[in-house]
């Protein structure tokens, strides 16, 4: 049972809406693996108060904050100093201290590959990848792709001059069709096609004979569990990975930032899995 006291850290998450986050579940659960006195809770934290949360955060002792939607920008804004992918993506997803400073970290992308490389042991390095969509998590994502020495990275979109922009983040990027699935390692659909009470499950328009058993094809989507592009990649003999492990991960790196310690990722990911 979690006794919160005086010595207690503090950290969490500011959004809005932030009251369905699985944050809180996750790290909780990490910190009563590791017996640390720390407590992690949301903040509602409404638009344009991104830029106060981290004062706040300066003011209060707050050891660390996750930044969820509408605040990654204002945020990457607001703090001391940036990693080199929040310069990039201008986009922050995790605020640490280091000494007197507050750093801007963005660990999405990272997440991603480091959950390929845990769930499926994919090591993106040399590979030809599709990343369907072009908004923060395709960004992400493409970013860290290319860092981790992807060899391709063909962006499709909607929104065309959104692809272009993305595709610009690596000099391996360049934007491309729904054809060149056939010719991909890795396919992952970024956008939030899929997503219960999402846009249709049709809205991605991708013949499933695109699809093959030497890809291993993603959904950054984790509701529900398994999307109509993990069943049809299932299908086509693919090897698939689901979106909880993209959220496990990047939280994971948020831990290890805030604590300087290893995650316990077999309790938060059965804090993920068995949520109550
Ligand atoms: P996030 O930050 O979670 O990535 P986002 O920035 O709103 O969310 O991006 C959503 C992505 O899903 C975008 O790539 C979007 O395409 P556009 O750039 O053309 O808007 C894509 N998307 C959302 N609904 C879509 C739909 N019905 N058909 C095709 N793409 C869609």
């Amino acid at each position: 049972m979690l006794k919160v006291t005086a010595e207690t850290r503090l950290v969490g998450v500011i959004g809005d809406p932030v009251r369905h986050s699985r944050s809180p579940l996750i790290h909780n659960a990490g910190f009563e693996a590791l017996a640390l006195d720390w407590v992690y809770t949301a903040f509602p934290v409404r638009a344009g108060d991104g830029a106060a949360a981290v004062r706040a955060m300066r003011v209060l002792g707050i050891e660390g904050l996750s930044v969820t939607m509408p605040h990654k920008d204002a945020v990457a804004a607001a703090v001391d100093r940036r990693t080199p992918a929040v310069d990039a993506l201008g986009a922050c997803n995790c605020v640490a201290r280091e000494g007197d400073e507050l750093v801007g970290h963005n660990t999405d992308g990272d997440g991603f590959v480091a959950a390929l490389r845990a769930e499926v042991g994919m090591d993106v390095a040399g590979v030809c990848a599709v990343v369907l969509g072009a908004g923060g998590a395709a960004r992400a994502i493409i970013d860290a792709l290319g860092r981790a020495g992807a060899d391709r990275i063909i962006v499709v979109n909607r929104t065309a001059a959104k692809a272009e922009r993305a595709a610009e983040l690596s000099d391996r990027g360049r934007v491309g069709s729904l054809d060149d699935i056939a010719s991909a390692d890795l396919v992952v659909n970024a956008t939030s096609i899929g997503m219960a009470g999402g846009p249709s499950p049709a809205g991605i328009g991708l013949d499933p004979a695109l699809l093959h058993p030497q890809q291993v094809v993603a959904d950054i989507v984790y509701q529900p569990l398994r999307t109509p592009l993990m069943v049809a990649a299932e299908q086509a003999g693919a090897t698939v990975v689901g979106g909880l492990g993209m959220l496990l991960h990047q939280a994971a790196a948020q831990f290890e930032l805030w604590t300087g310690l290893a995650a316990p990722l077999e309790a938060m990911r059965s804090a993920l899995d068995h949520p109550c």
